[in-house]
């Protein structure tokens, strides 16, 4: 444990001396890791942190899926391209954004003016296994399957590859080796 907080001190004190850094933009299927990473660079490297979904959904006074249901998804994905509109103000952010965000070309322009684009992979058997419990994810609701999932990851991996910096492997690895080897990277 000590060795792990003394790394991770020391990190952030190496970031105190690179002040002025890149926002780091968290990309990657569903249940690849995003908030749980982002979670963790937030506490351990004291970067201040945004995950779109939950600001989208506070601002909505719904959840997710109850927007999807209610405004549709076009609704859905306008409000996450003016959430990174509103977010280039910022930086030195780590910020995780929604599976689908860098499906739109303007967003990744966005998010390329003022940040490190990050993808974190994964197969679609670890995928199902993080994401079979939950029901906050209206295009997984009805298809919660491996199948399904390796698909739609397919359909969109060009994508996401075109779009990342830096791609990071995450099956087998816990939070604190991704990590460490994206702080190391970017
Ligand atoms: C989506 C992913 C979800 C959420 C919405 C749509 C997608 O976010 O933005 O359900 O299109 O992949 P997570 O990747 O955080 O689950």
């Amino acid at each position: 444990m000590s060795s792990d907080l003394n790394r991770a001190g020391m990190q952030a004190d190496n970031m105190q001396h690179n002040s002025i850094r890149q926002n780091i933009f968290l990309i990657g299927f569903m249940g690849s890791g995003k908030s749980t990473v982002s979670g963790y660079l937030s506490r351990h490297y004291g970067m201040e942190m945004v995950e779109m979904d939950r600001v989208i959904s506070e601002r909505e006074g719904m959840s997710i899926s109850k927007i999807f249901e209610v405004y549709g998804e076009e609704y859905f994905r306008n409000l996450e391209t003016n959430l990174l509109l509103e977010l280039q103000t910022k930086g030195n952010i780590v910020i995780s954004c929604g599976g689908g965000t860098p499906m739109r070309e303007k967003n990744v322009v966005e998010m390329k003016k003022n940040g490190c684009i990050v993808l974190l992979a994964a197969s679609p058997e670890t995928i199902y296994e993080r994401v079979k419990d939950s029901h906050d994810r209206p295009l997984l609701e009805n298809h919660m399957n491996v199948p399904y999932i390796a698909e739609l990851m397919e359909k969109r991996r060009e994508k996401y590859e075109a779009a990342a910096d830096l791609v990071i492997e995450t099956d087998g690895k816990d939070v604190s080796a991704i990590c460490e080897e994206l702080m190391a990277a970017v």
